[in-house]
């Protein structure tokens, strides 16, 4: 089937936490956006109209884009941003994958309000689930709000050299929660509800579409049975509390089996190992739960005990908790590997751009390997590689850190200036590529989600400290691990993650916090051509927009 979308991108007004209302960019005056709901193997076609006054394109977060290269949608990875006053059309297939998803602005901050949920049901439907079909689905978005302009914010932010202020709220499905205080009034912000029949199971579909800040999810009196995460299920984990980091999603059963004469708070509240300080409670968000044919009681919902805002063992428990659900017919992890890459992650500085007006000498940098990616400006990275033209990229990017020493521990004199430049990884069709990823403690100590475009990897191990291979090949699980398309890496620590690299094209590997990306956490890799036309890149739609 075809599954048709429109997009109208524009000036949507919103009264958030009690403020007079103000206009943000959102798709459809919705936040969140509208869901696109598929079966696997469907055709999504949805028509993007850009009537705000920002460039932009959309991103389909985690959908593998085979064939479609070209309509993955970061901004000059894979095209030219869609202009103010103009449209395209996205066209893809949902093809190889089930589960939870999400589509994102990938062009400055707009993700920020310009976003929405992606649900890729079985072909068969809901009795093609490995696991008892749910009475009811549910989507829970988590998500980010700041009381300014997310474009100005950013904007200022590249300006100074300085990093994005942190949001005023956290949000769920587009609500703050009626914790949040509104001074001055006695109104409430506004609250979503879950309403649950008493004996039912919900699967409830959670993805993190903060900008900047992992969440930690619970519900009151309610347990989950984690199922599946990134649209890859997982062996049933159960566990109260389910940790989310930017751009990952998990489908998690509820049953709803408390006391329905109660109502019950689900929280999101922010996980942040970088800022241990930060009292739990700041800007944590909330929905109530709420029982069909309650008499409904004016006491307060039940409050869960949430983990702490720095609570690095709980983060660590849940995700290295999950493994794959071993299906026929689902890739296995392979076990030669062609290419073997060390690469760091992490903040550092880097000298001023003259763009940078408001820049005093140093500004903020996110790199790789010590190599801090800027976005090519004349033509996409795709376009580039495409069409073989040099000097927008080179492929020097490296498989080890220019200097080993103590990452997660570095003397106090270690400099962390890295330089600006548009390195990519060259792998070959089909290659098998392991990359350690060593998270860095230089500026900050603190859990970057990183988002590979156009595969899903399977994560082998995780853990803190400095990564020794002789150690830590002692504990890769090369039998169930889980596939992912974002992976939190343990904040001083390192993971170790493997995919096949059989998708032909440019994809972006980079910290899915917006405010780690515009300033070089990231780099790109260059699949080669397979053999064959299949296994090639196609060329550009003929309306791709142009530069
Ligand atoms: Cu969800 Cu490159 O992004």
């Amino acid at each position: 089937a075809t599954v048709e979308h429109t997009f109208d991108v524009g000036n949507f007004s919103i009264s958030q936490l009690c403020k007079p209302a103000r206009v943000i960019t959102a798709v459809n005056s919705q936040l969140p956006g509208p869901t696109i709901y598929v079966h696997e193997g469907d055709t999504v076609v949805v028509h993007v109209i850009n009537n705000s006054p920002y460039n932009i394109t959309i991103h389909w977060h985690g959908l593998f884009q085979r064939g479609t290269q070209w309509a993955d949608g970061p901004e000059m990875v894979t095209q030219c941003p869609i202009r103010p006053g103009t449209r395209y059309t996205y066209q893809y297939n949902a093809t190889g994958q089930e589960g939870t998803l999400w589509w994102h602005a990938h062009s400055s901050m707009l993700r920020a309000t310009v976003h929405g949920a992606v649900v890729i049901k079985p072909r068969n439907g809901d009795q093609g689930y490995p696991f008892p079909k749910p009475d009811k689905e549910e989507i829970i978005l988590l998500g980010e709000w700041w009381n300014r302009n997310v474009f100005d914010l950013e904007r200022e932010a590249f300006l100074t050299g300085l990093l994005v202020d942190p949001a005023d709220a956290y949000t769920i499905n587009g609500k703050p929660g009626d914790l949040h205080k509104c001074s001055g009034s006695n109104r409430k912000p506004a609250t979503f509800k879950l309403k649950v029949q008493s004996n039912s199971t919900y699967l409830l579909r959670i993805i993190n579409a903060a900008v900047n800040t992992p969440m930690f999810f619970k519900i009151a009196g309610h347990k989950f049975t984690v199922v599946g995460a990134d649209a890859s299920y997982t062996t049933p984990y159960k566990t109260g509390v389910v940790v989310v980091a930017p751009g990952q999603t998990v489908d998690a059963l509820m049953v709803a089996d408390a006391r329905p004469s109660r109502r019950y708070y689900m929280v999101a509240s922010p996980y942040n190992s970088a800022h241990p300080n930060l009292p739990f409670r700041e800007g944590t968000a909330t929905a109530v739960v709420e029982y069909a044919g309650a008499r409904r009681r004016a006491r307060r919902p039940l409050l869960p005990p949430m983990p702490k805002f720095s609570d690095t063992a709980t983060a660590h428990r849940f995700f290295t908790s999950l493994t794959a659900l071993i299906r026929p017919g689902q890739p296995t992890v392979p076990l030669a590997v062609d290419t073997r890459m060390f690469v760091t992650i992490g903040l550092g500085f880097a000298d001023c751009r003259p763009e940078q007006t408001r820049c005093k000498q140093q500004v903020f940098a996110g790199s790789m390997n010590n190599a801090s990616f800027v976005l090519p400006t004349t033509m996409s990275l795709l376009e580039a590689h495409f069409r073989n033209v040099a000097g927008v990229y080179t492929r020097d990017f490296p498989d080890r850190p220019p200097l080993e020493f103590n990452y997660a521990k570095p003397p106090g004199n270690m400099d962390a200036t890295t330089a600006k430049s548009t390195k990519v990884k060259t792998v070959r069709y089909n290659a098998t590529v392991e990359v350690v990823l060593q998270n860095t403690v230089l500026v900050a100590r603190e859990s970057h989600p990183m988002h590979l475009h156009g595969h899903n990897f399977f994560v082998l191990a995780q853990g803190f400290g400095n990564f020794h291979e002789d150690t830590a090949v002692k504990r890769y699980n090369l039998v169930n691990p889980q596939e992912r398309n974002t992976l939190a890496v343990p904040p001083g620590g390192w993971a170790v993650i493997r995919f096949v690299a059989n998708n032909p094209g440019m994809w972006i590997m980079h910290c899915h916090f917006d405010a780690h990306l515009p300033i070089g956490l990231a780099m790109a890799f260059e699949v080669q051509d397979g053999p064959t036309p299949e296994t090639a890149l196609p060329p550009p739609p003929a309306d791709l927009p142009q530069c």
